[in-house]
């Protein structure tokens, strides 16, 4: 087992009641991809932060990011999440809110272990709760968007900058500055995590509708179903014709019994107009612009190949 899991385990196993820590535990214990806790890491290696108390910064990210997975899951009526049910499926939706709840409180309480400048721990905890906050708020834009029929593309990227990205962006900054890195760095690392994550999300709307789902451990259309307005759907109608658009706007508003249909209604329209390459096409855009981030962080070449490989790795994935 690997030293992340056995922190799970130290951190939650036989605590009562059951019900509360069991789908923490369910939770924590599944094989995610753990990208924030390496984005923490991998910034905190940059300048030299000692990897063993580093770790408890990674966990309580790690378990952040849960914490919002299991809420999230409630909220988009998702069974299905790394292969698995989902825990709101598992248990009820009761359980899922306050373990979610109690989940992201243990989580913050890691950083409590730091034994370093209080201050540092302090400005730790800032960017953290920050994050906490900006993920809500995204959440909720996210839910708004549902039931709004005219969403401009900036006001979509906002709503993912504040859902997906400032927690990459926060894993990087919290890494970077418990190992005292300079402001300037901060800031750049800061700066990438945000297009990471947005090149991240845009990535994830691709794959609600094109992944394999047994590689992707989540239900295919989920996105569609809901009618969540991703970059996809957008890109989408500004590139349909006006029959097309007619089409889309009018699936994107419905709920019918027969979601198979509808998914592949809106497929067919998101295939005759190539999202796809549209999709792909910002990801790469958002993948330079990580690059230039990268650029001005100051630290030694040598000290940047973990996170350029983490970013080129991203762009092509299938999970
Ligand atoms: C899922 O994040 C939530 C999004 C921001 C799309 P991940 O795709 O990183 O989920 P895990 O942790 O690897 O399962
Ligand atoms: C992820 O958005 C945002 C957060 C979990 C905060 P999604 O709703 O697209 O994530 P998945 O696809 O369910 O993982
Ligand atoms: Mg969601
Ligand atoms: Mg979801
Ligand atoms: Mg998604």
């Amino acid at each position: 087992m690997s030293t992340i899991e056995q922190q799970f385990q130290e951190i939650l196993q036989n605590r009562e009641p059951k019900n509360l820590y069991d789908p923490m535990l369910y939770i924590m214990m599944q094989p995610g991809k753990r990208l924030r806790p390496q984005l923490v890491h991998i910034a905190s290696e940059m300048f030299d932060g000692d990897p063993d108390q580093t770790r408890h910064v990674a966990a309580a990210f790690e378990m952040l990011h849960n914490f919002t997975l299991i809420h999230d899951d409630i909220m988009d009526k998702a069974e299905v999440r790394r292969g698995k049910p989902t825990v709101y499926k598992k248990w009820d939706s009761n359980i899922a809110i306050l373990s979610g709840d109690a989940l992201a409180v243990i989580a913050m309480r890691q950083l409590l272990n730091l034994k370093c400048d209080p201050k540092i721990t302090l400005d730790i905890l800032d960017i953290f709760s920050q994050t906490a906050v900006e993920v809500c708020e995204g959440q909720q834009f996210d839910l708004d968007f549902e039931t709004l029929e005219n969403v401009p593309i900036d006001q979509y990227l906002n709503m993912i900058r504040l859902k997906t990205s400032v927690m990459f962006a926060g894993c990087l900054k919290a890494g970077a500055r418990f190992a005292e890195a300079d402001e300037e760095s901060l800031q750049a690392l800061y700066d990438l995590g945000i297009h990471l994550g947005i090149a991240f999300q845009l990535a994830d709307d691709l794959l609600d509708v094109y992944a394999d789902e047994e590689v992707f451990g989540k239900a295919v259309g989920g996105d569609i179903k809901d009618n969540k307005k991703t970059y996809v759907y957008l890109k989408a109608l500004e590139m349909a014709d006006e029959s097309q658009k007619k089409q889309l706007r009018a699936l994107f508003s419905i709920t019918p019994e027969d979601e198979k249909a509808k998914f592949e209604q809106v497929k067919a329209i998101f295939d005759a107009v190539n999202v796809k390459e549209a999709t792909e096409k910002a990801i790469a855009q958002y993948t330079d612009m990580c690059v230039a981030d990268i650029n001005r962080i100051h630290t030694e070449e040598s000290k940047k190949a973990s996170v350029i490989a983490l970013v080129q790795k991203l762009q092509n994935r299938s999970k």
